[in-house]
Order: C-alpha cells, then sequence, then structure tokens
C-alpha cells in the first residue's frame, strides 16, 4: 500500500478541484451525492440542531473545495475557520464566500439541509449566515508539526473535518499523531467530530487516482481513545449503492462524536 501512496506533491499536481465536485457532489452527476451526503448531512443536522454541538468557534480541517459539512453548523457557531491543503481547493471555497459567478454550485445540497431544517424555502438565507460565519479559509496540513502553521488559531470548540485525514495518514500511528496535534486547537472539553468512509484504499477524482488509509470500525475507535478523546457516539452504516466500485471502494459510511478532556488547560 504504501507504494501507492498519494504524497502531498502528487495532491498539489493532480488533485483538480472542479473534477472532484463534478465526480463526487454536482447535481447531475455528484457520485457522493446520495448515500454519503445524506448519511453525513442528516448527522451534522442531529449533532448541530438544537440542544446540540454549539460554541464560538468551529474549525474545519480538510473542506476540500466543498461547503455542505457546514451548512449545519453554520446556525450553531459565531465563527466558523475552514482549510484545505490545497491553494486549488482554497480557491473555489474563497470564490463561493465572495458569490463568484464561477463558483461551484451548492444549491441543491443547500436546499436539502434546510429541508432537514423545516425551512425549505430559507435557502438563500443559510448561504447568507455561512458566508457571514466565515471568518477565513486557510492553509492547513496534517503532516506538519503544527497543522496550521504559524497562522493564529483561536482555541476552538468544535473541529469537524471529513473525509480527509485518510488521505495523507499513511498509518495508523500518523493518524494518531494528527489526532493528537488536534488536541491542542481545542478548548478543554470540545468537541471533535469525524466524517468518512470505512474500508477504502482509494478514491479516483476524474483520471486520478489517490490512495486512502483504509480503517476498520475497531481501528476508528482505537486511535480515537489512544489521542486522549472520549468517544461520545460512534455510527457506522453499510454502503448499499455498489455501482460505481471502481471510483471509491469503501464499504461504510462512519460519523464520530468524541470530546477532548475537561481538565485539558493548557492549549499549547
Ligand atoms: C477526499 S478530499 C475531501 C474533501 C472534503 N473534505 C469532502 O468532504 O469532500 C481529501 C482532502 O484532503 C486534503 N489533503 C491532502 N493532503 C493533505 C494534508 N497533508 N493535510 C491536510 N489535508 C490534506 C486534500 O486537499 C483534499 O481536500
Amino acid at each position: 500500500m504504501h507504494s501507492s501512496y498519494s504524497s502531498p506533491q502528487t495532491y498539489i499536481d493532480d488533485f483538480n478541484a472542479v473534477d472532484y465536485y463534478q465526480t463526487y457532489y454536482s447535481s447531475e452527476e455528484g457520485r457522493l451525492h446520495g448515500e454519503w451526503t445524506n448519511f453525513a448531512l442528516q448527522n451534522l443536522h442531529e449533532t448541530f440542531g438544537p440542544g446540540g454541538v454549539n460554541g464560538h468557534v468551529l474549525i474545519d480541517f480538510g473542506a476540500g473545495p466543498t461547503i455542505y459539512h457546514l451548512l449545519s453548523a453554520c446556525e450553531a457557531f459565531d465563527i466558523i475557520i475552514t482549510s484545505d491543503f490545497l491553494e486549488q481547493n482554497r480557491q473555489q471555497l474563497e470564490k463561493w464566500l465572495r458569490k463568484d459567478p464561477d463558483a461551484l454550485d451548492w444549491t441543491h445540497i443547500v436546499k436539502y439541509v434546510c429541508e432537514l431544517e423545516g425551512n425549505s424555502e430559507n435557502w438563500e438565507k443559510k448561504e447568507e449566515t455561512l458566508r457571514r460565519k466565515v471568518t477565513k479559509v486557510v492553509k492547513c496540513d496534517g503532516l506538519a508539526k503544527k497543522p496550521y502553521g504559524n497562522e493564529p488559531m483561536p482555541e476552538a470548540d468544535c473541529l469537524l473535518s471529513c473525509l480527509c485525514l485518510e488521505g495523507p495518514c499513511k498509518d495508523l500511528e500518523a493518524y494518531t499523531n494528527l489526532l493528537k496535534k488536534f488536541q491542542k486547537l481545542l478548548k478543554p472539553g470540545g468537541h471533535i467530530l469525524l466524517l468518512g468512509v470505512l474500508n477504502c484504499s482509494f478514491y479516483h477524482t476524474g483520471k486520478t487516482k489517490f490512495s486512502w488509509l483504509s480503517l476498520t470500525k475497531d481501528d476508528l475507535e482505537s486511535v480515537i481513545k489512544k489521542a486522549g478523546y472520549e468517544i461520545v457516539k460512534l455510527k457506522v452504516i453499510a454502503r448499499t449503492e455498489k455501482s460505481w466500485m471502481d471510483i471509491s471502494n469503501h464499504d461504510s459510511y462512519y460519523y464520530v462524536h468524541a470530546r477532548k478532556s475537561q481538565k485539558e488547560t493548557s492549549c499549547i
């Protein structure tokens, strides 16, 4: 597996943000615009809904060119800092935030989240809320000692990451180390939400195949505990849509809600 690991340089050279959106999220042909988005959006809706997780600052790690996962969070947080490793993805995020005519179109997904919230006619207001709450788009690197380098980052009430960590992390040790680094970004008792796919070794974006660290449910549980978090909820559901195994070979979807210990006082 290591021989086919997609290096940071491969991401820089070959990850096409528009191809990624077209392949997985567009309303016409998006392969994830089905099981994955329904699973992720439903769980995020329940997490950030009334009486759920909320606070001042949410850090979003490895957004890619996407905003779908922030649509419920924007009702529960004052400030959202989103991030990605790649400039081409950050450019797409900036375009959407400034309503550039060339921006990726998330309308179908915004409307879906508004329906979950019982407010289907309010989709434009939700887009405005999210645009207002995202205060910056910054570079992150899960392989760096400090994932945000010298960027000043406030302590977060919540860190969210969807479909990201299994890309840069070559093995379980790297994954655990990255989760440990996230501890420093969170307030004591802060929430961490991880969503992704299990038993997956690759995915395609356009013509490029990217490696993915294949995790089982037990692996996931063990790395989260090893990194010092307390698991609040871990949910796994099986993939039923099997017609595009050539695009990505995952067999299930996961959602994890965990918390940093209350006792931690240091943020350094
Ligand atoms: C499969 S995409 C996921 C995008 C998005 N979060 C989603 O839910 O669709 C994987 C993401 O990992 C990011 N990535 C690659 N190398 C990284 C690194 N060293 N540190 C942080 N993120 C990285 C890529 O830029 C890409 O956006």
